[in-house]
């Protein structure tokens, strides 16, 4: 009888780590996805305009307040190397994150991090001159949440550099995958905001769009922080039960994710294409 229920139990508990690895799995995949068709737009918005000099063509995206400045250009040209920089962590992030390059491919992953922190933390520093000294932004509370933003990539970033120094490996880790998330925030951000759009209009949820715009500033990174933590928390030490929950909630939040790449995918196209845009009324 002992031995049924210890099988029956470590049945559970092999299938519950499955659940999880698939889900953890199925997110990464998304997210890489996503990521990628990012860079492809930012590559391809940001790239031939900067290049050529024409940046009155950052107008066509309307959820821009405000790339391009008539006669400014040091802040032009800040703006067009934040946007275009952002490409290298829409690229190289997710690639610190596999096993098989970190175990196969050593020197590039020492490399790829370095590039990674420095552009990080780079972009955030030319972030709080857009934000603080050039004055864009979309109001004072979003450009205080994308400060803190700002300040928990320079923070992650010290933290996952020192852990690797020290050759704490698992320690080291774990602040990659924080930095990661909180790199990618503003990735988040346009991804939530169109799921937003995806799902309210269908369910006839009108007049939120404002407070949920100010929610998500702060969310796009302090949600996708909260969950890795539940997600360690339930491999290392729930019970079957825990671990199948997380699986399931992941698995949720990946289908909405997806459903807001599609969102925003949409919508790039639609600049990448010169068609007029505007958010779904
Ligand atoms: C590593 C983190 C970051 C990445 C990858 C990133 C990426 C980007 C990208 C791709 C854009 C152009 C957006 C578009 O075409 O839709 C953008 C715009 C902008 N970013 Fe960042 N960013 C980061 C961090 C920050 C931080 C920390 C700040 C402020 C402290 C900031 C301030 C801004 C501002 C003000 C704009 C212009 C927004 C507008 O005109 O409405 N960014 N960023």
């Amino acid at each position: 009888m002992t031995a049924v229920v210890a099988t029956g139990g470590l049945g559970a508990s092999s299938a519950a780590d499955k659940a999880l690895q698939a889900s953890a799995a199925f997110w990464f995949v998304t997210a890489v996805i996503g990521q990628w068709a990012f860079l492809y737009y930012i590559a391809a918005f940001y790239g031939p305009s900067t290049f050529s000099g024409d940046f009155q063509a950052w107008g066509k995206n309307t959820l821009l307040s405000g790339g391009y400045r008539p006669g400014d250009t040091v802040g032009n040209l800040t703006f067009a190397a934040h946007a275009l920089l952002a490409g290298i962590i829409a690229f190289g992030g997710a690639l610190q994150l596999v096993p098989q390059v970190r175990a196969r491919a050593p020197a590039f992953h020492r490399w790829n991090g370095r590039v990674f922190l420095l552009t990080a933390s780079g972009l955030s520093l030319a972030g709080f001159y857009l934000v603080w000294v050039r004055g864009t932004g979309s109001g004072l509370v979003s450009s205080i949440a994308i400060s803190i933003n700002g300040l928990l990539i320079l923070g992650f970033a010290a933290l996952a550099w020192r852990a690797a120094r020290a050759r704490a490996f698992a320690v080291h880790r774990r602040w990659a995958m924080r930095l990661y998330l909180v790199s990618n925030a503003q990735w988040f951000m346009r991804v939530g905001f169109f799921a937003w759009f995806m799902v309210s209009r269908p369910l006839a949820v009108k007049g939120l769009d404002g407070a949920f715009f100010i929610a998500w500033s702060f969310g796009c990174y302090l949600v996708p922080l909260a969950v890795l933590e539940l997600y360690l928390r339930a491999k290392d030490g729930a019970g079957p039960s825990g671990r199948f929950a997380m699986a399931g909630g992941l698995f949720v939040l990946t289908a909405l994710m997806g459903v807001g790449m599609v969102g925003f995918t949409i919508f790039s196209q639609r600049i990448l294409s010169g068609a007029p845009v505007g958010l779904p009324g």
